[in-house]
Protein backbone atom coordinates (compact mmCIF):
# COMPACT_ATOMS: atom_id res chain seq x y z
CA UNK A 1 0.00 0.00 0.00
CA UNK A 2 1.47 3.36 -1.28
CA UNK A 3 2.45 5.63 1.72
CA UNK A 4 -0.21 7.70 2.97
CA UNK A 5 0.52 11.92 2.97
CA UNK A 6 1.57 13.66 5.99
CA UNK A 7 -0.20 16.80 6.75
CA UNK A 8 2.73 17.66 8.98
CA UNK A 9 4.80 17.66 5.91
CA UNK A 10 2.72 20.80 4.22
CA UNK A 11 3.24 24.13 5.28
CA UNK A 12 -0.41 26.15 5.86
CA UNK A 13 0.30 28.24 2.43
CA UNK A 14 0.76 24.91 0.45
CA UNK A 15 -2.46 23.31 2.65
CA UNK A 16 -5.24 26.19 2.42
CA UNK A 17 -4.37 26.63 -1.56
CA UNK A 18 -5.83 22.88 -2.11
CA UNK A 19 -9.05 22.50 -2.72
CA UNK A 20 -11.37 20.47 -0.04
CA UNK A 21 -11.48 17.38 -2.13
CA UNK A 22 -7.58 17.50 -2.20
CA UNK A 23 -7.26 17.80 1.31
CA UNK A 24 -8.90 14.53 2.08
CA UNK A 25 -6.35 12.65 1.47
CA UNK A 26 -3.95 14.03 4.30
CA UNK A 27 -6.94 13.05 7.06
CA UNK A 28 -6.94 10.02 6.24
CA UNK A 29 -4.53 6.87 8.23
CA UNK A 30 -4.46 3.53 7.46
CA UNK A 31 -7.45 4.22 4.97
CA UNK A 32 -9.57 5.25 7.63
CA UNK A 33 -10.48 8.95 8.60
CA UNK A 34 -8.29 10.34 10.89
CA UNK A 35 -9.34 13.85 11.14
CA UNK A 36 -13.13 14.63 9.95
CA UNK A 37 -12.67 18.14 8.57
CA UNK A 38 -15.09 17.98 5.41
CA UNK A 39 -17.28 15.31 3.63
CA UNK A 40 -15.54 14.91 0.48
CA UNK A 41 -12.70 13.43 2.42
CA UNK A 42 -14.83 10.24 2.88
CA UNK A 43 -14.32 7.68 0.34
CA UNK A 44 -17.49 5.19 -0.40
CA UNK A 45 -15.35 2.00 0.94
CA UNK A 46 -15.26 4.01 4.39
CA UNK A 47 -18.99 5.19 4.65
CA UNK A 48 -19.96 1.81 4.00
CA UNK A 49 -17.69 0.63 6.52
CA UNK A 50 -18.96 3.53 9.25
CA UNK A 51 -22.35 2.54 8.45
CA UNK A 52 -21.97 -1.64 8.98
CA UNK A 53 -19.82 -0.65 12.06
CA UNK A 54 -22.63 1.68 13.50
CA UNK A 55 -25.03 -1.05 13.09
CA UNK A 56 -22.51 -3.55 14.69
CA UNK A 57 -21.82 -1.20 18.02
CA UNK A 58 -25.38 -0.92 18.35
CA UNK A 59 -26.52 -4.38 18.49
CA UNK A 60 -23.65 -5.14 20.17
CA UNK A 61 -24.65 -2.41 23.26
CA UNK A 62 -28.38 -3.83 23.81
CA UNK A 63 -26.84 -5.76 26.76
CA UNK A 64 -25.24 -5.26 29.39
CA UNK A 65 -22.32 -7.02 28.94
CA UNK A 66 -21.94 -5.73 25.67
CA UNK A 67 -22.39 -2.05 26.73
CA UNK A 68 -19.56 -2.75 29.30
CA UNK A 69 -17.19 -4.37 26.41
CA UNK A 70 -17.27 -1.21 24.26
CA UNK A 71 -17.33 1.22 26.85
CA UNK A 72 -14.14 -0.89 27.68
CA UNK A 73 -12.43 0.12 24.54
CA UNK A 74 -11.71 3.67 24.57
CA UNK A 75 -11.82 4.17 27.99
CA UNK A 76 -7.99 4.91 28.48
CA UNK A 77 -8.75 8.41 26.36
CA UNK A 78 -9.99 11.63 26.91
CA UNK A 79 -12.12 14.02 24.12
CA UNK A 80 -12.15 17.94 24.05
CA UNK A 81 -16.00 19.17 23.02
CA UNK A 82 -15.27 22.48 21.96
CA UNK A 83 -18.29 24.22 20.60
CA UNK A 84 -17.88 28.01 20.17
CA UNK A 85 -20.88 27.98 18.20
CA UNK A 86 -24.52 27.58 19.76
CA UNK A 87 -25.44 23.80 20.03
CA UNK A 88 -27.22 21.21 22.01
CA UNK A 89 -28.30 18.10 19.41
CA UNK A 90 -24.29 17.97 17.90
CA UNK A 91 -23.16 18.40 21.35
CA UNK A 92 -24.83 15.79 22.88
CA UNK A 93 -24.99 13.37 20.30
CA UNK A 94 -21.05 13.30 20.41
CA UNK A 95 -21.23 13.61 24.11
CA UNK A 96 -23.14 10.58 24.32
CA UNK A 97 -21.24 8.96 21.66
CA UNK A 98 -18.13 9.34 23.90
CA UNK A 99 -20.25 7.78 26.75
CA UNK A 100 -20.60 4.20 24.79
CA UNK A 101 -17.09 3.91 23.87
CA UNK A 102 -16.01 4.93 27.06
CA UNK A 103 -13.94 7.86 25.83
CA UNK A 104 -14.31 10.36 28.98
CA UNK A 105 -15.60 13.89 27.55
CA UNK A 106 -14.66 17.11 28.97
CA UNK A 107 -16.35 20.58 27.11
CA UNK A 108 -15.74 24.57 26.98
CA UNK A 109 -18.91 25.80 25.18
CA UNK A 110 -18.68 29.50 26.38
CA UNK A 111 -15.62 31.12 25.59
CA UNK A 112 -16.21 34.32 27.56
CA UNK A 113 -15.41 31.91 30.54
CA UNK A 114 -11.77 30.88 28.84
CA UNK A 115 -8.69 32.82 28.67
CA UNK A 116 -9.58 33.96 25.17
CA UNK A 117 -11.01 36.28 27.11
CA UNK A 118 -7.32 37.56 28.58
CA UNK A 119 -6.37 37.98 24.50
CA UNK A 120 -5.50 34.44 24.08
CA UNK A 121 -5.77 33.23 20.29
CA UNK A 122 -8.33 30.22 20.01
CA UNK A 123 -5.48 28.33 18.57
CA UNK A 124 -3.15 28.62 21.78
CA UNK A 125 -6.61 27.71 23.51
CA UNK A 126 -6.93 24.65 21.36
CA UNK A 127 -3.21 23.43 21.63
CA UNK A 128 -3.22 23.58 25.59
CA UNK A 129 -6.25 20.92 25.33
CA UNK A 130 -4.18 19.50 23.06
CA UNK A 131 -2.13 18.33 26.12
CA UNK A 132 -4.79 17.03 28.36
CA UNK A 133 -7.29 15.43 25.67
CA UNK A 134 -6.67 12.60 22.71
CA UNK A 135 -9.29 14.21 20.55
CA UNK A 136 -10.84 17.58 19.72
CA UNK A 137 -14.27 17.62 18.92
CA UNK A 138 -15.30 21.07 17.42
CA UNK A 139 -17.74 23.74 16.39
CA UNK A 140 -16.82 27.32 15.34
CA UNK A 141 -18.83 29.67 13.46
CA UNK A 142 -15.51 30.28 11.16
CA UNK A 143 -15.50 28.29 7.96
CA UNK A 144 -11.94 26.34 7.69
CA UNK A 145 -11.51 27.03 11.04
CA UNK A 146 -11.20 22.99 12.09
CA UNK A 147 -8.88 22.54 9.12
CA UNK A 148 -6.12 25.66 10.69
CA UNK A 149 -6.72 23.40 13.95
CA UNK A 150 -5.61 20.57 12.55
CA UNK A 151 -2.86 21.54 10.52
CA UNK A 152 -1.78 24.04 13.63
CA UNK A 153 -1.78 20.52 15.88
CA UNK A 154 -0.10 18.37 13.26
CA UNK A 155 3.16 20.85 13.26
CA UNK A 156 3.43 19.95 17.70
CA UNK A 157 3.82 16.43 19.13
CA UNK A 158 0.54 15.86 19.54
CA UNK A 159 -0.82 15.75 16.74
CA UNK A 160 -4.02 14.56 18.21
CA UNK A 161 -7.39 13.91 15.80
CA UNK A 162 -9.51 16.83 14.95
CA UNK A 163 -13.49 16.19 14.35
CA UNK A 164 -15.12 19.17 12.43
CA UNK A 165 -18.92 19.53 14.26
CA UNK A 166 -20.10 22.59 12.09
CA UNK A 167 -17.88 25.20 10.63
CA UNK A 168 -19.67 28.81 9.78
CA UNK A 169 -22.29 27.90 6.70
CA UNK A 170 -19.85 25.48 4.70
CA UNK A 171 -19.73 22.13 6.44
CA UNK A 172 -20.98 19.74 9.17
CA UNK A 173 -19.50 16.50 8.03
CA UNK A 174 -20.54 14.27 10.88
CA UNK A 175 -24.28 15.51 9.80
CA UNK A 176 -24.05 14.31 6.79
CA UNK A 177 -22.77 11.14 8.20
CA UNK A 178 -26.09 10.67 10.19
CA UNK A 179 -27.98 11.39 6.90
CA UNK A 180 -25.92 8.69 5.15
CA UNK A 181 -26.59 6.30 7.90
CA UNK A 182 -30.38 7.24 7.53
CA UNK A 183 -30.41 6.97 4.40
CA UNK A 184 -28.83 3.29 4.09
CA UNK A 185 -30.92 2.33 7.26
CA UNK A 186 -34.32 3.25 5.32
CA UNK A 187 -33.34 1.50 1.91
CA UNK A 188 -30.65 -0.99 3.16
CA UNK A 189 -33.61 -4.12 2.43
CA UNK A 190 -34.68 -2.40 -0.81
CA UNK A 191 -31.90 -1.93 -3.08
CA UNK A 192 -29.47 0.66 -0.78
CA UNK A 193 -28.64 4.20 -1.11
CA UNK A 194 -28.06 4.10 -5.55
CA UNK A 195 -30.04 5.25 -7.61
CA UNK A 196 -32.41 7.08 -5.03
CA UNK A 197 -33.72 10.97 -5.75
CA UNK A 198 -33.58 12.89 -2.91
CA UNK A 199 -35.23 16.22 -2.14
CA UNK A 200 -33.55 19.19 -0.21
CA UNK A 201 -35.90 21.70 0.73
CA UNK A 202 -35.44 25.47 2.57
CA UNK A 203 -32.09 27.57 2.86
CA UNK A 204 -29.85 25.84 1.19
CA UNK A 205 -28.08 28.64 0.01
CA UNK A 206 -26.72 28.68 4.10
CA UNK A 207 -27.72 25.17 5.11
CA UNK A 208 -24.26 23.74 5.68
CA UNK A 209 -25.75 20.15 6.43
CA UNK A 210 -26.82 20.10 2.52
CA UNK A 211 -23.60 21.32 1.16
CA UNK A 212 -22.11 18.27 3.03
CA UNK A 213 -24.73 15.69 2.00
CA UNK A 214 -25.16 17.14 -1.51
CA UNK A 215 -21.81 16.32 -2.00
CA UNK A 216 -21.44 12.75 -0.24
CA UNK A 217 -24.32 11.94 -2.37
CA UNK A 218 -21.97 11.80 -5.33
CA UNK A 219 -20.87 9.00 -3.84
CA UNK A 220 -23.77 7.26 -4.76
CA UNK A 221 -24.24 7.16 -8.91
CA UNK A 222 -27.75 7.22 -10.40
CA UNK A 223 -30.09 9.13 -8.16
CA UNK A 224 -30.95 12.63 -9.01
CA UNK A 225 -30.63 15.63 -6.64
CA UNK A 226 -33.44 18.09 -6.32
CA UNK A 227 -33.15 21.80 -4.95
CA UNK A 228 -36.33 23.08 -3.64
CA UNK A 229 -36.49 27.00 -2.50
CA UNK A 230 -36.56 30.33 -2.84
CA UNK A 231 -34.15 32.06 -5.33
CA UNK A 232 -32.69 33.73 -2.49
CA UNK A 233 -31.97 30.74 -0.80
CA UNK A 234 -30.66 28.55 -3.46
CA UNK A 235 -27.87 26.09 -3.53
CA UNK A 236 -24.85 27.54 -4.12
CA UNK A 237 -23.29 27.38 -7.95
CA UNK A 238 -19.86 25.95 -6.23
CA UNK A 239 -22.17 22.88 -5.30
CA UNK A 240 -23.93 22.34 -8.57
CA UNK A 241 -20.43 22.63 -10.44
CA UNK A 242 -19.33 19.47 -8.32
CA UNK A 243 -22.44 17.68 -8.84
CA UNK A 244 -21.89 18.35 -12.61
CA UNK A 245 -18.47 17.25 -12.71
CA UNK A 246 -19.75 14.07 -10.51
CA UNK A 247 -22.20 13.54 -13.23
CA UNK A 248 -25.05 14.33 -11.00
CA UNK A 249 -28.18 14.63 -12.51
CA UNK A 250 -29.96 17.90 -10.39
CA UNK A 251 -32.69 20.49 -10.81
CA UNK A 252 -33.01 23.84 -9.22
CA UNK A 253 -36.99 24.61 -8.26
CA UNK A 254 -39.12 26.30 -6.86
CA UNK A 255 -42.25 24.20 -6.95
CA UNK A 256 -41.87 21.89 -3.83
CA UNK A 257 -45.61 20.15 -4.26
CA UNK A 258 -44.58 19.03 -7.42
CA UNK A 259 -41.43 17.31 -6.51
CA UNK A 260 -42.78 15.42 -3.42
CA UNK A 261 -44.20 12.94 -5.63
CA UNK A 262 -41.12 12.16 -7.53
CA UNK A 263 -38.06 11.74 -4.83
CA UNK A 264 -37.31 8.71 -2.79
CA UNK A 265 -36.61 11.27 0.34
CA UNK A 266 -37.34 14.73 1.43
CA UNK A 267 -34.77 16.33 2.91
CA UNK A 268 -36.44 19.46 4.86
CA UNK A 269 -34.21 22.41 6.36
CA UNK A 270 -35.14 25.58 8.62
CA UNK A 271 -34.12 29.09 7.48
CA UNK A 272 -30.45 29.91 9.42
CA UNK A 273 -31.73 33.63 10.09
CA UNK A 274 -28.53 33.90 12.35
CA UNK A 275 -26.31 34.76 9.75
CA UNK A 276 -29.08 37.59 8.62
CA UNK A 277 -26.44 41.33 8.58
CA UNK A 278 -30.12 43.09 7.99
CA UNK A 279 -33.03 40.54 9.19
CA UNK A 280 -33.06 40.21 4.88
CA UNK A 281 -34.80 36.55 5.70
CA UNK A 282 -37.89 38.30 7.04
CA UNK A 283 -38.80 39.18 3.98
CA UNK A 284 -38.65 36.18 1.76
CA UNK A 285 -41.88 34.19 1.43
CA UNK A 286 -40.59 30.85 2.55
CA UNK A 287 -44.49 29.98 2.79
CA UNK A 288 -44.75 27.44 0.07
CA UNK A 289 -41.68 25.48 1.39
CA UNK A 290 -43.22 23.56 4.19
CA UNK A 291 -44.72 20.26 5.06
CA UNK A 292 -47.87 19.37 6.31
CA UNK A 293 -50.15 16.79 6.88
CA UNK A 294 -51.70 17.57 3.55
CA UNK A 295 -48.08 16.64 1.53
CA UNK A 296 -48.05 13.23 2.92
CA UNK A 297 -50.48 12.04 0.41
CA UNK A 298 -48.02 13.28 -2.36
CA UNK A 299 -45.34 11.24 -1.12
CA UNK A 300 -44.31 7.87 -2.20
CA UNK A 301 -44.98 4.77 0.29
CA UNK A 302 -41.76 4.06 0.54
CA UNK A 303 -39.82 7.74 0.34
CA UNK A 304 -39.00 8.96 4.03
CA UNK A 305 -38.82 12.80 5.43
CA UNK A 306 -35.15 14.02 6.70
CA UNK A 307 -34.16 16.98 8.75
CA UNK A 308 -31.37 17.74 10.55
CA UNK A 309 -33.32 19.77 13.12
CA UNK A 310 -33.95 22.02 15.26
CA UNK A 311 -36.60 22.71 13.35
CA UNK A 312 -39.04 25.33 13.25
CA UNK A 313 -42.50 25.52 11.28
CA UNK A 314 -41.17 23.61 8.26
CA UNK A 315 -42.62 20.37 9.18
CA UNK A 316 -45.83 20.22 10.79
CA UNK A 317 -45.75 18.43 14.26
CA UNK A 318 -48.60 16.48 12.92
CA UNK A 319 -46.19 14.94 10.39
CA UNK A 320 -44.43 13.29 13.18
CA UNK A 321 -46.74 10.29 13.50
CA UNK A 322 -46.84 9.17 9.76
CA UNK A 323 -44.01 5.91 9.81
CA UNK A 324 -41.87 7.74 6.93
CA UNK A 325 -41.37 10.43 9.04
CA UNK A 326 -37.26 10.00 9.97
CA UNK A 327 -36.35 12.51 11.92
CA UNK A 328 -35.91 11.46 14.93
CA UNK A 329 -34.76 8.01 14.23
CA UNK A 330 -32.07 10.09 12.45
CA UNK A 331 -30.95 11.91 15.88
CA UNK A 332 -30.38 8.27 17.37
CA UNK A 333 -28.33 7.46 13.87
CA UNK A 334 -26.37 10.14 14.66
CA UNK A 335 -25.50 9.02 18.10
CA UNK A 336 -24.39 5.59 16.97
CA UNK A 337 -23.00 6.72 13.86
CA UNK A 338 -20.40 9.50 15.36
CA UNK A 339 -19.83 6.19 18.10
CA UNK A 340 -18.74 3.98 15.04
CA UNK A 341 -16.60 6.97 14.01
CA UNK A 342 -14.33 7.35 17.06
CA UNK A 343 -14.05 3.45 17.42
CA UNK A 344 -12.79 4.23 13.76
CA UNK A 345 -10.73 7.17 14.58
CA UNK A 346 -8.71 4.93 17.10
CA UNK A 347 -8.70 2.13 15.38
CA UNK A 348 -10.83 -0.09 17.65
CA UNK A 349 -13.11 -1.08 15.33
CA UNK A 350 -11.72 -5.01 15.01
CA UNK A 351 -12.81 -5.53 18.50
CA UNK A 352 -16.03 -4.55 17.41
CA UNK A 353 -16.09 -7.12 14.46
CA UNK A 354 -14.43 -9.78 16.62
CA UNK A 355 -17.29 -9.32 19.33
CA UNK A 356 -19.84 -9.18 16.99
CA UNK A 357 -18.97 -12.49 14.97
CA UNK A 358 -19.13 -14.24 18.52
CA UNK A 359 -22.77 -13.20 19.15
CA UNK A 360 -23.56 -15.07 15.79
C1 LIG B 1 -27.75 21.81 11.88
C2 LIG B 1 -26.54 22.71 11.93
O1 LIG B 1 -26.06 23.03 13.02
O2 LIG B 1 -26.05 23.04 10.87
N1 LIG B 1 -28.09 21.29 13.12
C3 LIG B 1 -27.51 20.12 13.51
O3 LIG B 1 -26.34 20.05 13.76
N2 LIG B 1 -28.30 19.03 13.53
C4 LIG B 1 -28.90 22.39 11.18
C5 LIG B 1 -29.43 23.70 11.65
O4 LIG B 1 -28.92 24.31 12.59
O5 LIG B 1 -30.42 24.11 11.06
Amino acid sequence: MAKEPELRNLDWQTFQEMSTSEKGEYFTVNDKPHHVLNAQQFTRPQLDRLCELATKTRTISKTREGALFIQDLLCEKRAMLYFSQPSSRTFLSFYAACQIVGLKPAEVRDTSTSSELKGESPEDSVRTFSSYFDVIIMRHPKGGFADRIAWMLSQTERAIPVINAGSGKDQHPTQALLDIYTLHRSFDQAGGIENRDIAFVGDLARGRTVRSLAQLLTLYPGGKQYFVAPDSLQIGDDILNILDQAGVEHEVTGDFKSTIPKVDAVYMTRIQDEWDKAHESKDIDTSGFKFTAAHLDLLRDDAIIMHPLPRRDEIAPDVDKDPRAMYWRQVRNGMWVRAALLLSIFERDRDIDAYFDSLQ
